[in-house]
């Protein structure tokens, strides 16, 4: 099984691939989860990242696609969450599985309006070491600002301010919509309501793949 989560910042794609790996076995694979972790390494990935995450802009394309070479599981099924972002990732994407004679499986689109999202990735927390997400109206920790599964603190990402969230709003719409046709054309396509609630997804997703619709 090998799933892509498409849609918009803070639709709920890490929320969901977090999750449905578990309950699948699949890995997770979140290209912006290994970017972060590169920047707050200081590697020569995040010093070349850096720049373009705080402005809300994307990796350049041969960043990313010499990445997820490197991290894609030569075994098992796994869920790529955040990845791919252009055509020319979604083209190189292609090409890599082919050449592990694989296939996708399936593209699950989270659709949410900006406002919905500037709502949630403004209340959004993380825990800073274990990566569990938190919300601070939707999904609160039981202790302030303390992750309820390993004690770790929870932060605020540094790309989470209103005006960065809607410049990243803004690329999605110029720079990842055009994944929508591209996979709707190669029948992988499946189109989720993202506002409803996570055990709501969760099920329709599981639901979606079962009946291979
Ligand atoms: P990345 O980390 O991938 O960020 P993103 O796509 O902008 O997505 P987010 O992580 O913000 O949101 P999400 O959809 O995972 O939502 P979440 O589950 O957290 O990328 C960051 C940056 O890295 C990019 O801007 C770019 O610079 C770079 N990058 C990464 N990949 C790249 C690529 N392929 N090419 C080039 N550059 C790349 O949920 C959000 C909040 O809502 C949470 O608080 C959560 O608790 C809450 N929530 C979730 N589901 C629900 C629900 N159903 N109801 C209510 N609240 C919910």
């Amino acid at each position: 099984m090998i799933l892509v989560f498409l849609g918009p910042p803070g639709s709920g794609k890490g929320t969901q691939a977090k999750i449905l790996s578990k309950e699948m076995g699949l890995s997770h694979i979140s290209t912006g989860d290994l970017l972060r972790e590169a920047v707050k390494n200081n590697t020569p990935l995040g010093q070349k990242a850096r720049e373009y995450m705080e402005r809300g802009e994307l990796v350049p394309d041969d960043i990313i696609i010499s990445l997820i070479e490197e991290v894609m599981p030569k075994e098992g099924g796994f869920i790529l969450d955040g990845f791919p972002r252009t055509i020319p990732q979604a083209i190189a994407l292609e090409d890599m599985l082919k050449r592990n004679g694989k296939e996708l499986s399936k593209v699950i689109l989270f659709e949410i309006s900006e406002d919905v999202v500037v709502d949630r990735i403004s209340g959004r927390l993380t825990c800073s070491q274990c990566g569990a997400l938190y919300h601070i109206k939707y999904n609160p920790p039981k202790e302030d600002l303390i992750c309820d599964l390993c004690g770790g603190k929870l932060i605020q990402r540094e790309d989470d301010k209103e005006e960065v969230i809607r410049r990243r709003f803004k690329v999605y719409q110029e720079q990842t919509q055009p994944l929508i046709a591209f996979y709707r054309e190669r029948n992988k396509l499946f189109s989720l309501d993202a506002t409803q609630s996570v055990e709501e997804i969760s099920k329709k997703i599981i639901e979606a793949i079962k009946n291979g619709s």
